[in-house]
């Protein structure tokens, strides 16, 4: 049966301050750092959640959330396990796309460009930093394989606590690290009244130089 809801009249209005190009720094990635200290003092719900669209090899669009976990380099990094699908998504075709959307902000961060594997020692030290149990449940997860069921999970679960023990440190997994996005393209979003928003794209040149325009809302 048909949802009697009209979800369609959900509106907002976004009343952010304006944003013009003066009070754009030049570098992306330090406007996007502007932008995320704004989303952790506005205490916005996971400020470092991130949707990671990548495509497959029938050029078909894939997207999930991931969590930003800092820069390398002046370059976003994230982790993930290096067999799931969207890794061999990001091996078949490293163009990807990220976007950030800080409601409490009327805030949307986009980001293309290229990945590549962060280097061993990254991932160990991000690894290392993690929970005792999350360390385990990477071990666990044979990440986007079909599962029989839940006590399969919590079975492997339990396998690899004892294997490794209650005490030792945990090894990271060879399948498992981190990626850093080589950004060629940055837009930043600004939501305003009436639906007439803020919108400034930079684009990476060919010396190296990001330009900015700003575009239609
Ligand atoms: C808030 C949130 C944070 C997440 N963070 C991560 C993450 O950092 N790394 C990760 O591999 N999956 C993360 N996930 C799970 C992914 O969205 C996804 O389900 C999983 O990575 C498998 O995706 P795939 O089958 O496309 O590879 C997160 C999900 C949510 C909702």
């Amino acid at each position: 049966m048909e949802n009697k809801k009209d979800y369609g009249k959900i509106r907002r209005e976004y009343l952010g301050a304006p944003l013009d190009l003066d009070q754009l720094h030049s570098d992306p990635i330090v406007q996007f750092q502007a932008w995320f200290e704004d989303a952790l003092n506005a205490a916005v719900i996971e400020p470092n959640a991130m949707s990671l669209a990548t495509v497959d090899d029938r050029g078909m669009p894939d997207v999930r959330i991931v969590l930003f976990k800092g820069l390398s380099k002046g370059k976003i990094t994230f982790f993930t396990n290096y067999n799931s699908k969207k890794a061999l998504e990001m091996k078949q075709n490293s163009g990807i796309a990220l976007v950030f959307f800080w409601a409490e902000l009327a805030r949307q961060v986009r980001v293309r460009g290229k990945v590549s594997q962060l280097s061993r020692a990254e991932s160990d030290e991000y690894f290392q930093s993690r929970p005792r149990y999350s360390q385990i449940a990477a071990w666990a997860s044979a990440q986007s394989k079909v599962l029989a069921d839940r006590k399969e999970l919590e079975d492997n679960f339990a396998f690899y606590l004892k294997k490794i023990g209650e005490d030792a440190p945990v090894p990271t997994p060879e399948d498992w690290g981190g990626y850093v996005l080589d950004a060629t393209e940055w837009e930043f979003w600004q939501g305003r009244e009436n639906r007439m928003h803020d919108r400034f794209r930079y684009s990476l040149q060919e010396n190296d130089q990001f330009t900015i325009e700003r575009l239609n809302p």
